[in-house]
């Protein structure tokens, strides 16, 4: 039975019984509309944890003025049904007034590692994200937290937050879910139209080649080129940005060191985001 909490007073006297218990806590921060990728998710938190917390909250903080905030998809009963089968302990579910009932204007600044790839095009986007995730540690306290690295920017900014403000939580990384034909897991998907669902798979397939030319020897710039190329060939979408960078530093890439090479693609009312993970001579 998966107990839902929609108040902060109740989820933090529910963590504090089982931390009075000596229970660790797994906790999976989502958005809702959920799908494969945050089950991955929850999984993995079921393999290190006790208990598996699930937080559904479509955070207004994190969305610019002219983004997806009001047509975000949102379907409480579905997630609580999928939650459940996956075996979820608790899902924290509070409204906007529960989490903001007065905003006192301070604010969480995470500086240059959220300023370039999606952070360029959604300039307060990541204070956003910081600001919920903080209070949502605060309240779920928990042991472990597992983020998605299809938001392979979100993981690197938090585990940055994570380490230079000792917040008491371990932070894991799980790999991407893709579906069949290789279009990453996002809950923005059902947004996109028929047609552009048959392009979308073109990304992974363009940062895919990419990899292979990057380990082949081909330079960085015309790698970024390539890529951008391919998305613009197969897809009726924008690119946004196509980077290769260091990973998780987000400063420049060196040979020997872990690179991701991410982008997003813009239609018309859908944002795509995707990346790979070049591993460093020095790793393979
Ligand atoms: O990745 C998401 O779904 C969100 O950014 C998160 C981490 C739940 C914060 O609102």
């Amino acid at each position: 039975m998966t107990r839902i909490i929609e108040t902060i007073e109740e989820m933090r006297e529910w963590s504090a019984s089982l931390r009075a218990e000596g229970k660790t806590i797994g906790y999976v921060p989502t958005m809702g509309y959920l799908h494969e990728g945050h089950l991955a998710l929850v999984a993995e938190a079921h393999r290190v944890s006790d208990v598996v917390v699930m937080s559904i909250f479509v955070n207004p903080t994190q969305f610019g003025p002219n983004e997806d905030f009001d047509s975000y998809p949102r379907d409480l009963p579905r997630d609580a049904a999928l939650a459940a089968d996956a075996g979820v302990d608790c899902i924290f579910a509070p409204s906007t007034e529960e989490m903001y009932p007065a905003d006192g204007g301070i604010r969480i600044v995470p500086g240059p590692i959220a300023q370039q790839m999606c952070g360029a095009s959604r300039p307060t986007h990541f204070d956003g994200v910081l600001q919920v995730l903080l209070k949502l540690f605060n309240i779920v306290s928990p042991t472990d937290a597992f983020f998605g690295l299809k938001d392979a920017q979100q993981v690197a900014v938090v585990e940055t937050f994570v380490r230079d403000f000792n917040v008491p939580v371990r932070i894991h990384r799980v790999p991407i879910v893709r579906e069949r034909d290789g279009l990453a897991k996002s809950s923005r998907n059902v947004h996109l139209t028929e047609q552009e669902r048959k392009e979308a798979p073109a990304i992974y397939r363009a940062l895919q080649a990419g990899k292979e030319a990057l380990e082949t020897g081909m330079s960085p710039h015309e790698v970024k080129r390539q890529v951008a190329t391919e998305i613009e060939r197969d897809t009726s979408g924008t690119i946004d940005y196509v980077e290769l960078l260091d990973y998780p530093s987000l400063g420049e890439p060196t040979e020997d060191r872990e690179r991701i090479l991410a982008c997003a693609v813009q239609f018309p009312t859908v944002r795509l985001i995707d990346n790979v993970i070049i591993k460093g001579s020095e790793q393979r």
